[in-house]
């Protein structure tokens, strides 16, 4: 018999059905709460809500567990590539040789921007935020491509998937080069995912340019372990405003926007601030210690906590082992990265992060590997988008491919009852 749970509310008593997920993760199913009841649901910042059911990413933040359609990131990480990975995210199924050959093939072909694109940039300050322009840049890409805006069209979805995957690393490192002033490198299909992007960042006119393998190895590593993470604040966006059955590029500008919080992905940017100013300030591990557990929030150890791992995050310990590995093979000695391991052993034995279960995040060292490869602060956020874009793709998707109504939350209003308008003069 299928469990249910009973609620009582006054003198009615209602039958909820409980929905149970593969991994036992159990919910109540509230969607004819209202109709049977009058009541809706109050969950601020939704800790307890489910807002979909979803076969693409799972999480158990007490074991500290994260897998992609079952397979487990560390096995991801050491076995598969970024773009197996993501074809792995959107399809549903690991490639077979032939399949990410045709894959890799169609994003290759898609790498160049239209050459307006350098207008576009131009017309940007200077100083201009990658996340900004990167945000922009990709709703932008419904203008350029109208023939690939409607959800519902199998062959259009999946040509704006690949174009997408193709041309974000370009917008990014467009950004960035205009940022510093230097030329816009076109994309050399010859080089890698990873490695083109490098090119297109690092890369000028004038001089000859080898990506470096330990690099690319270590930026393709980063990109699979940011790839999707179920339904977090930029994923939930994604979902929601695609909900509208607005277009696949304008959906993800808006995830990129979410994404650039630094409670979010910013906080990847924040993290090497704050492992800067510290050794700029000369204080001690300890006494930023003392100053993030101060109630102000703006002192927050940076790349600290998460609303799901309670216990660790898998993605911090494999980033922190291929750090240490990747300033070793790249003979770089980072100040930035002993002061990232002296926070993290002064937190974890102190009693303020052991009791609210505040470990290590994403954030905390992978920061130190972009800065170690030579990568701008404010280009740390816009790397992760990169990063993230098939996982964003993979939730859009499944919800076109779910049954869904547009989102739409609702609220308990707790504002003025109906009042009359005095005149202005009478105010
Ligand atoms: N440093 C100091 N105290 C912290 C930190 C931190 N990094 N994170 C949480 N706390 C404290 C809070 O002050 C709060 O304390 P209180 O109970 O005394 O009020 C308690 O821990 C719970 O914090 P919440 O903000 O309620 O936890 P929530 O689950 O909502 O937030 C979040 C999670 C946003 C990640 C938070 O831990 C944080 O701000 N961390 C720093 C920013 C960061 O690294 N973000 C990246 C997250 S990973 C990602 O998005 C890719």
């Amino acid at each position: 018999m299928t469990e249910k749970a009973e609620l009582r509310f006054g003198d009615q008593t209602i039958e909820l059905d409980i929905v149970e997920g593969t991994e036992g993760e159990r919910a109540i199913d509230i969607q004819d709460l209202r109709a049977k009841t009058g009541l809706i649901t109050l969950d601020p910042s939704y800790a307890n809500t489910g807002s979909c059911e979803s076969s693409i990413t799972f999480i158990n933040g007490e074991e500290g567990i994260l897998r992609y359609r079952g397979y487990p990131i560390e096995e991801i990480a050491e076995k598969c590539s970024f773009l197996e990975s993501s074809y792995l995210l959107i399809y549903g199924e690991l490639p077979t040789r032939e399949q990410l050959d045709e894959f890799r093939e169609s994003v290759r072909y898609h790498t160049m921007l239209h050459e307006d694109f350098r207008l576009f940039y131009r017309a940007m300050p200077k100083d201009a935020h990658p996340m900004a322009s990167a945000s922009a840049a990709c709703a932008s890409l419904a203008t350029f491509y109208p023939d690939s805006l409607d959800p519902r069209d199998p062959r259009e979805v999946e040509i704006g998937v690949h174009r997408l995957i193709a041309k974000l690393p370009t917008l990014a490192s467009y950004a960035f080069k205009h940022s510093i002033g230097q030329p816009f490198m076109y994309p050399d299909n010859r080089l890698s995912y990873v490695g083109n992007f490098l090119h297109m960042m690092f890369a000028t006119p004038c001089e000859p340019f080898e990506v470096d393998p330990v690099v690319e190895k270590a930026l393709d590593l980063l990109f699979i372990l940011h790839a999707d993470h179920e339904q977090n604040c930029s994923t939930s966006t994604v979902r929601l405003v695609g909900s509208s059955h607005v277009n696949l590029f304008a959906s993800i500008s808006a995830g990129i926007n979410a994404l650039w919080g630094p409670r979010h992905g910013g906080a990847n940017q924040q993290v090497i601030e704050m492992l800067q100013a510290i050794a700029a300030e000369g204080i001690t591990g300890r006494d930023f210690v003392e100053r993030a557990k101060s109630n102000d929030d703006t002192s927050r150890l940076m790349g600290f906590g998460h609303r799901v791992y309670k216990n660790f995050d898998p993605r911090a310990k494999i980033i922190k082992k291929a750090c240490f590995d990747v300033l070793s093979r790249l003979g770089v000695h980072s100040k930035l990265l002993e002061i990232a391991v002296e926070l993290e052993e002064l937190a974890l034995k102190d009693d303020y992060f052991v009791e609210r279960k505040l470990y290590p995040n994403v954030d905390f060292y992978s920061g130190v590997i972009y800065n170690a490869i030579g990568t701008p602060e404010n280009m740390f956020t816009a790397m992760f988008a990169i990063g993230r874009l098939p996982g964003w793709i993979a939730q859009w998707q499944e919800m076109h491919d779910h049954k869904h109504k547009i989102g739409r939350p609702r609220q308990v209003y707790q504002g003025a009852t109906q009042r009359a308008v005095t005149p202005i003069e009478q105010r």
